[in-house]
């Protein structure tokens, strides 16, 4: 296989919710994440994988500790760092008017990257509604797009000149899903009208997000063929059986559902069916409007941000009917032409999440020959309960996880797939929305027991200083497990000013 290019962007992706903590800091107000944490507070046994809902309201303290933390990513080797740009930090009111002490946060956060040879790869929207903006309708609602206008213009111009990669949003799907269908996320509307408007408007605030963009590059805030893209969690499907014609199709129902839906609009400028149908049966045409599709028309855009963990193994619904024993409850979606299915004898993580690294490459093929745009991707890790000792974390399953992603992007470049960058998912540990604290993913270890928040280096992380340094992965058999956690002992002792701080 060929080794990754020079220029190939190896970063590690995280967003703010999720480890910024400062969440009434420098004139921020609260968002819908901060509501739904507190009211729905939930710490479940030591060692269970039941879900953990904490207080982020610390977090990582990546608010305080910015710099210390592009230290640790320069020490780690790599070039680009992900970040989802905190809302209610620009704009704590619906004054219109932005919070220069939340832009001075960003401003100096990318000036701490960039002065270590990092390049910020900044996401305008991941789940995180201002709580402002929330009560007057949030992503369902028109209101959206012209506070998603401001916001866009304004990050453009203040924290354009630092970079030339940006994304628009972090997973719709995701998002939509759990917050309008369900009540997993915010807002917990469990209503469908409100999920269609929802992904209505944020496709139509993507394509605004573009026209911002152009000007701003017009205008010189931002230079000349800088990339906008759409972040997606799309997961592969496969067949439950390859053989049987529904299984089949119920792909093609999922992929419409789960792929065309999220990523046409932004795109191909196009809603695809299923949408149509849902504006149609729920009387919501009124919220169409001649002028939105007409900017996504004109507006597509230009790279595609992928989040791979895992596919998704589709049944049709005829095999609720069988007597098969699943891994994990079998789930459903509105319309009910598929299923997602858990057959046992798969390999899963602790938090049943599949593990089939395969898909990522063929995953890449469909993506390119579908859209024909670049790639990048924007998160891909493992979740585990980790164990400290010594200082350090001998990681050796997150490598091999890691490790058997990566190769698929090398594998899908060499077959002739655009990949232009890798971003794990993540840089530290994080607030996870399945898992709270417990559930660890960071290449860095934070210490969420004392209130110093102190940092510990993982195996994992010398593991990809040594990819990047090399430019290439190696087969699982040849990777030296105990030179990583070596390096990763020896980092403890020679970079206290790192490790102690
Ligand atoms: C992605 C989200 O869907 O999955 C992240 O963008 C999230 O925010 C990641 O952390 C992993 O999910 P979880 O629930 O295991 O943290």
């Amino acid at each position: 296989m060929k080794k990754f290019k020079k220029d190939f962007i190896f970063s590690t992706s995280t967003c703010s919710y999720q480890i910024e903590g400062g969440r009434l800091e420098g004139g921020r107000t609260h968002s819908n994440w901060d509501k739904f944490t507190i009211d729905n507070f939930h710490i479940p046994p030591e060692g269970s994988t039941e879900r953990e809902i904490n207080s982020i309201s610390v977090a990582a303290n990546y608010y305080e500790k910015y710099q210390l933390d592009a230290d640790i990513m320069k020490e780690m080797g790599v070039n680009g760092f992900a970040y989802n740009l905190d809302w209610a930090r620009i704009f704590p009111n619906d004054s219109g008017i932005a919070n220069e002490e939340g832009l001075d946060f960003y401003e100096n956060a990318f000036k701490s990257l960039i002065n270590n040879g990092i390049k910020p790869i900044p996401i305008l929207y991941h789940w995180d509604t201002p709580l402002w903006l929330e009560e007057k309708g949030g992503t369902s609602s028109r209101v959206f797009l012209e506070a998603f206008r401001d916001l866009a213009k304004v990050l453009f111009k203040r924290l354009g000149k630092y970079t030339d990669i940006w994304f628009v949003s972090d997973e719709n799907s995701s998002y939509t899903v759990q917050g309008y269908l369900d009540d997993y996320c915010p807002p917990g509307k469990k209503d469908e009208k409100e999920f269609w408007k929802a992904i209505y408007y944020l496709s139509i605030s993507g394509a605004i997000a573009k026209e911002e963009f152009d000007k701003a590059i017009k205008l010189n805030y931002i230079q000349e063929n800088s990339l906008l893209g759409i972040d997606h969690d799309w997961n592969p499907p496969v067949p439950y059986d390859k053989d049987d014609k529904d299984d089949i199709e119920a792909c093609e129902k999922f992929n419409e559902y789960n792929l065309d839906l999220f990523l046409d609009p932004n795109l191909l400028g196009t809603f695809p069916d299923c949408f149509w149908n849902a504006i149609k049966k729920l009387d919501l045409d009124e919220i169409i409007i001649e002028n939105d599709i007409e900017i996504l028309k004109n507006n597509k855009l230009d790279l595609i941000g992928w989040n791979y963990y895992r596919p998704a193994i589709i049944a049709h619904p005829k095999r609720l009917n069988e007597q098969i024993q699943w891994q994990n409850k079998p789930s459903t979606f509105i319309g009910n032409e598929f299923v997602i299915v858990f057959p046992k004898n798969y390999r899963y993580t602790k938090w049943n999440w599949l593990i089939m690294p395969e898909h990522l490459s063929i995953g890449a093929h469909v993506l390119w020959n579908k859209y024909d745009k670049p790639l990048m991707i924007l998160e891909n890790g493992l979740g585990y309960f980790d164990k400290k000792e010594d200082g350090i974390v001998a990681d050796d399953y997150r490598i091999e996880y890691l490790s058997e992603h990566l190769r698929e992007v090398q594998k899908a470049i060499s077959e002739g797939v655009n990949f232009i960058g890798y971003s794990a998912w993540t840089y530290c540990d994080i607030f996870s929305p399945s898992g709270g604290y417990r559930k660890k993913y960071g290449f860095v270890g934070v210490d969420f027991e004392n209130s110093n928040l102190g940092r510990y280096p993982k195996s994992s992380m010398y593991w990809y200083k040594d990819v990047i340094k090399n430019l290439t992965t190696t087969n699982l058999e040849h990777i030296d497990y105990k030179k990583f956690s070596n390096d990763a002992k020896l980092s403890l002792k020679s970079r206290k000013d790192l490790w102690n701080k």
